[in-house]
């Protein structure tokens, strides 16, 4: 066991926020594949469940840690390992401030708005125009006729046809706005996968003119319903801020965004529509802060860091949040050797995190859990990632459910839905390789008893999840979705694109219980990985093995859709879709 480094101790959230941590400044989609399995039966509720808050002291990380298996006495070396534990390349996030900008949704006459940027969603069919080269819509042609007829011109010379990712961005005399954009929508039908797009261009063409003040309409809103409203003003905000954002942290030099402010033009006016740019700010914010978490190289951000993060969201919501931290020792005592077998061989120790949300007042109907796996990297371990293709490189990308996980933590934060108890939970480890590593061939013991042959140790984050999801199943809840950047297997089987929820892309997988035959183990209960066929379905079989049968579970298998290869980021996938899972199941 990588050993207890860390002293536990009960505190209050002040203090926690006040130790040594902020290092991680984290301010503030998305492709893919993945897997789900749904399983059902009878629901179970338990009585309330209250915390003590075990916090790991971050501040004791430097001297105090250090574990002697790492460190010769007497001597000045300091082996590789125990190097890591501090700030291995002196890398140090810069601090970098969320985008603030302040959305508001107005019913003016578009033609008549001041600022730098008036934008115009249009759809193919928007384009039309009649013989005498005149636009059809209504708006469009007010627009050109404000301006002469160039923009009616212009399109026609850039071949602007309103194709979604196309745009068109003039500077013209005779408007109230500096600048008029046009943006394409596509055809008619637009999802709200397809705003979000739109709010992207948005997005991309105020940076590109610096523009301070900014004004969003569409050529056609008059036959669209005011529940569509809210949901396109919503889908369109949050495109506008993830795309407007950038990680700099760790470049030496930062851009910063000047876009300031943002109308909605035709969208609706009033309470409503105002609280769900609210909540499309609050999730945008929760997906950067993930997105953040993700894009965190492994030698900063490491077990403790991640765990910091977590215990940050419980100081910043304290009306709402408790936050528990297990150390090893603790881990031990509840029998997490499955969880524990993967950590043993980094010098960077475990860390459980356990976020509790409770609403401030009214009754409590659902209990759900939230949980992520949290590998801040994956080498492998002695099955070490070898070969072209493996990404070994980009391993520190496999802790996105637990970022998942904890950006929807931070949303529900802010939105703090009632009636509903929502437990997040995270096994946080690094895999790697040491002599106090796991072999392969080992067995460990997992804490529903269940023991486990590790016939490769590099399927460890099943490994981790099984006293993940023990622990989440002994909070009491009724449904259970975990997320986890699980097999390349289920990256082959899905390819990019598939169907939509929340703007994000799921596929529903089947769970064959034919298939656990090839997880059979001669002298344990079960092996960890059974052979290539099948790869992500015989890994969710393996997690069914530690979620109780009274719990709902779904398992999503986000090795796809965590990274965007092109963009070379984090997506801050899962967290729209787990938010949205949160409300359905609250009482608002
Ligand atoms: N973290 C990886 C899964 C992964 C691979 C995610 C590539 C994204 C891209 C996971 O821990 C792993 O190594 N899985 C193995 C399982 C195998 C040994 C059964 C895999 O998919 O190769
Ligand atoms: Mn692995
Ligand atoms: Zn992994």
């Amino acid at each position: 066991m990588a050993g207890s480094l860390l002293h536990s101790f009960a505190t209050s959230f002040s203090s926690c926020s006040s130790s040594s941590s902020s290092r991680l400044l984290l301010s503030h989609s998305p492709p893919s594949l993945f897997l789900t399995s749904f399983r059902r039966s009878a629901a179970v509720a338990a009585p309330g469940v209250r915390f003590s808050r075990v916090l790991s002291s971050s501040s004791s990380s430097s001297s105090s840690s250090r574990s002697p298996l790492c460190y010769r006495r007497g001597q000045r070396r300091l082996m590789a390992h125990s190097i890591a534990r501090a700030t291995l390349g002196l890398t140090q996030p810069n601090a970098v401030d969320v985008p603030k900008i302040a959305f508001a949704a107005k019913e003016i006459n578009a033609v008549e708005w001041k600022g730098d940027l008036l934008a115009v969603g249009v759809t193919e069919k928007d384009m039309a125009k009649d013989e005498s080269s005149k636009f059809g819509n209504s708006l469009l042609k007010k627009l050109d006729s404000q301006l002469g007829g160039l923009l009616s011109e212009a399109s026609s010379e850039e071949d602007f046809t309103g194709k979604a990712g196309q745009s068109m961005v003039l500077r013209l005399p005779g408007l109230s706005s500096k600048r008029i954009g046009l943006i394409g929508l596509g055809q008619s039908s637009s999802t709200t996968f397809a705003f979000r797009g739109f709010g992207e261009a948005f997005a991309a063409a105020a940076k590109s003119t610096q523009a301070n003040s900014a004004a969003v309409t569409l050529a056609t809103t008059d036959s669209i319903s005011n529940d569509s409203k809210l949901s396109t003003a919503s889908a369109i905000a949050s495109g506008t801020v993830l795309g407007l954002y950038e990680d700099t942290r760790y470049k030496s030099e930062g851009k910063k965004p000047v876009l300031k402010s943002v109308d909605f033009i035709g969208l609706g006016s009033g309470a409503e529509i105002e609280k769900k740019l609210k909540y499309a700010e609050d999730v945008s914010t929760a997906v950067i802060f993930g997105k953040e978490l993700v894009n965190s190289p492994a030698n900063v951000l490491t077990p403790a860091v991640l765990a910091e993060e977590a215990s940050k969201i419980a100081s910043t919501y304290s009306d709402v949040f408790t936050a528990t931290i297990l150390d090893a020792k603790k881990c031990e005592e509840l029998k997490m050797g499955s969880y524990l077998g993967v950590a043993a061989a980094s010098a960077n120790p475990p860390h459980f995190i356990h976020l509790c949300y409770k609403p401030s007042s009214g009754p409590v109907k659902t209990k759900l859990a939230l949980v992520g796996k949290g590998l801040t990297f994956d080498s492998g371990g002695y099955n070490i990632k070898t070969g072209a293709g493996c990404s070994i490189e980009l391993m520190k990308f496999d802790m996105g459910g637990s970022a998942a996980v904890l950006g929807a933590a931070k949303a529900i934060g802010q939105v703090k839905p009632p009636g509903v108890e929502v437990h997040f939970i995270v096994a946080a480890c690094e895999n790697m390789i040491s002599g106090t590593g796991m072999r392969p061939g080992d067995v460990v013991t997992a804490s529903n008893g269940k023991t486990i042959e590790v016939n490769n140790t590099d399927a460890e984050g099943r490994l981790t999840l099984a006293d993940a999801l023990v622990y989440a199943c002994n909070q009491g809840v009724e449904k259970i979705i975990d997320l986890a950047t699980l097999t390349g297997a289920c990256v082959v089987a899905l390819g990019p694109s598939i169907a939509e929820a929340s703007g994000e892309k799921l596929w529903r997988m089947p769970l064959e219980e034919s298939y656990w035959d090839n997880m059979k183990s001669g002298v344990a209960d079960m092996v960890n990985t059974g052979g290539r066929q099948g790869g992500a379905i015989t890994a969710a079989l393996f997690l069914k093995q530690f979620v109780d049968e009274k719990v709902q579970w779904m398992h999503i298998d986000m090795a796809g859709p965590v990274w965007n290869d092109k963009k070379r980021a984090a997506t801050g996938f899962g967290i729209g879709t787990l938010v949205e899972w949160v409300l359905l199941n609250s009482s608002s």
